[in-house]
């Protein structure tokens, strides 16, 4: 347990003492005890506001600070000291056995210090990314992606049973365009022939359908009609969508190895889009909704202040709700959650308001723990980078500028030989800026991306915490470094660790776990990307501070080295949660 859920613990404890004492009725419930950081540090680590309880006791705020501290002076906890405050109560640790403390936890006793258990016991679905099939991903993917890989990890650290799934919105119109350009156009040419990446292939059919519109206005009606055929069962346009469609999805897979994005589970709209209808058309039996004279079946949704919204079309066709209605039951019935995660872009909002309200009405008890994590766009600026097509920027290439910036970095920098593999380590600088630079923006922000920000290597970037991470390594890759730790762990005197700098550092890797745990309840990584950079700041003043190998002497070395593995400990692992490569050297 970090200290401040400690010491809210302990003073809620001393708060029913005291009204135990006073005989008087009611308790105090830890949650209630609020916990301030004073501004002074000759006021303390920790502050206690006693203005809450007030009513309770019938006694002024520092009348009732005055009862705690006795209280607590009657239990003391350790070398730790309470004192009254005005109407505060006030709590300076102690510093040594905090350091002593919080270092073991986070080194000898990892598995607690690491795996939190606020959702042990609940089964958690998360859905992201689900591309549609008609090109590649493009940088809003990278930033849908980069949220449901770390929110999942995130869950998963605190105890959540996580399966992350994706639907893969491989039927509709969208497909047809790409299909009828390269039928028409094609001559059998393939990826591999083409000596494109697949799903960018099929991304430049789907451009070359936007230029044959423009020429020939009969063309998108040859689209419908091959979603027609499609839909009736059509040999050769089933035979294509098929071809076409693994080409997306293959190329695709690539990216998501690319960026260390996974799924326990594909869905696919074909396969779910008839569980859909027939859902529908249970709903129609029941009178959820009705069929207008045109033969369109719609739901009402005006006493929820929403629209009319048409579940199928008058031919019976099924829309973009329809398969969302019955992919969300088939998963409940794949795979029974407490709680489904869509990680969606915030301009579906009203679609999943809508899909929300019509499941409830269908009756499925599981309505309540359907979740729409909407996030905001992300633009580059304004002729930073522009794709083939000159619109939006596709995943790969923007990940190979990334890489192709940081690699001439390093060859700037003369780093090729100390990095090992320089091209494999530009590309980890480029995931790192990357996924750091998309998540440290709340998610309902809309954002810029800007690819030469996000690989600075000083200020609040990815690359930044990696090398300090790599920094840490290198330190404790030293001769002298391992010398000293080779006299064994049993001896170190982490108690030495006292002064200002050491203190705030033992401080920061405290209120790792509770950082863990925030980001899980408000799903936001960037409660963890901001941890990861305030860690890297202290841990740069501590180092600047307070010479590690070299101190006064070897006991306060040792202790330092203690040091510096725990806060690597604790980088590593965060990095993990936010998706960022951990790398030696860099
Ligand atoms: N494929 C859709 C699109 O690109 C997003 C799907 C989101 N997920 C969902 N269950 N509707 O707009």
């Amino acid at each position: 347990m970090d200290e401040k859920s400690f010491w809210k613990e302990k003073i809620g404890a001393a708060l029913n003492r005291a009204l135990k004492d006073l005989t008087m009725d009611g308790a105090v419930h830890a949650e209630d005890v609020i916990v301030e950081i004073p501004p002074k540090p000759e006021m303390g680590d920790l502050g206690f506001p006693m203005f809450p309880f007030a009513r309770k006791f019938k006694r002024s705020p520092p009348q009732i600070a005055a009862l705690v501290v006795e209280k607590i002076k009657a239990d003391p906890v350790g070398g730790a000291e309470a004192f009254p405050l005005g109407p505060y109560v006030n709590v300076k640790l102690d510093r040594a056995q905090t350091a002593a403390r919080v270092i073991d936890a986070a080194l000898n006793n990892a598995d607690d210090f690491f795996n939190r258990t606020s959702l042990r016991g609940k089964r958690i679905m998360v859905e992201f990314s689900s591309p549609n099939t008609n090109k590649p991903l493009h940088l809003g993917h990278l930033r849908n992606d980069a949220l449901g890989e770390s929110l999942s990890r995130i869950l998963a650290v605190c105890g959540a049973e996580v399966r992350k799934v994706c639907i893969i919105n491989d039927r509709g119109i969208h497909i047809c365009k790409s299909m009828l350009a390269y039928k028409e156009h094609g001559n059998g040419e393939t990826p591999e022939t083409a000596r494109v990446k697949s799903d960018h292939y099929v991304g430049a059919w789907y451009v070359r359908f936007s230029a044959m519109e423009k020429e020939d206005k009969n063309a998108p009606l040859r689209a419908q009609e091959l979603l027609r055929k499609w839909e009736a069962g059509d040999g050769e346009t089933v035979a294509l969508w098929k071809k076409m469609n693994e080409w997306t999805v293959d190329g695709m897979k690539e990216t998501y190895d690319r960026t260390g994005v996974s799924f326990d589970a594909y869905y696919f709209e074909s396969d779910t889009y008839l569980r859909g209808k027939e859902e529908v058309l249970k709903g129609l039996e029941k009178g959820l909704w009705v069929k207008e004279a045109d033969g369109s079946i719609q739901a009402d949704l005006t006493a929820e202040n929403l629209d009319k919204k048409v579940l199928l079309r008058k031919d019976g066709t099924s829309l973009y709700i329809t398969q969302d209605f019955g992919t969300a039951i088939l998963r409940h019935d794949d795979w029974a959650f407490d709680k489904l995660v869509y990680v969606v872009g915030s301009e579906q909002r009203y679609h999943f308001q809508v899909l929300f309200i019509l499941l409830a009405r269908m009756g499925f008890p599981w309505t309540k723990d359907l979740h729409h994590l909407s996030y905001g766009m992300v633009n580059l600026p304004e002729g930073k980078m522009k794709s083939r097509e000159g619109t939006v920027v596709d995943a790969d290439d923007l990940i190979d500028q990334l890489r192709d910036m940081a690699l001439a970095e390093i060859k700037s920098k003369d780093r090729e030989e100390l990095v090992g593999d320089a091209k494999q380590t530009a590309e980890k600088i480029a995931l790192g800026a990357l996924h750091y630079y998309l998540l440290q923006a709340s998610p309902e922000r809309d954002m810029l991306f800007d690819p030469k920000e996000s690989l600075a290597f000083n200020g609040n970037t990815g690359p930044y915490l990696q090398y300090m991470g790599a920094r840490i390594s290198s330190i404790l890759h030293k001769d002298e470094a391992k010398q000293l730790l080779d006299c064994g762990g049993a001896g170190v005197q982490l108690g030495l660790l006292v002064s200002d700098d050491e203190w705030e550092l033992v401080k920061t890797i405290a209120a790792y776990p509770a950082a863990v745990e925030a980001a899980a309840r408000e799903m936001n990584p960037s409660l963890l990307t901001s941890y990861l950079y305030e860690l890297s700041k202290r841990f740069a003043h501590f180092y600047h501070e307070c010479p590690v190998l070299n101190a006064d002497d070897a006991a306060l070395s040792r202790a330092r080295l203690a040091l510096c593995r725990a806060v690597l400990a604790v980088l590593r692992a965060a990095f993990n949660l936010v998706c960022i490569p951990f790398l030696e050297s860099m």
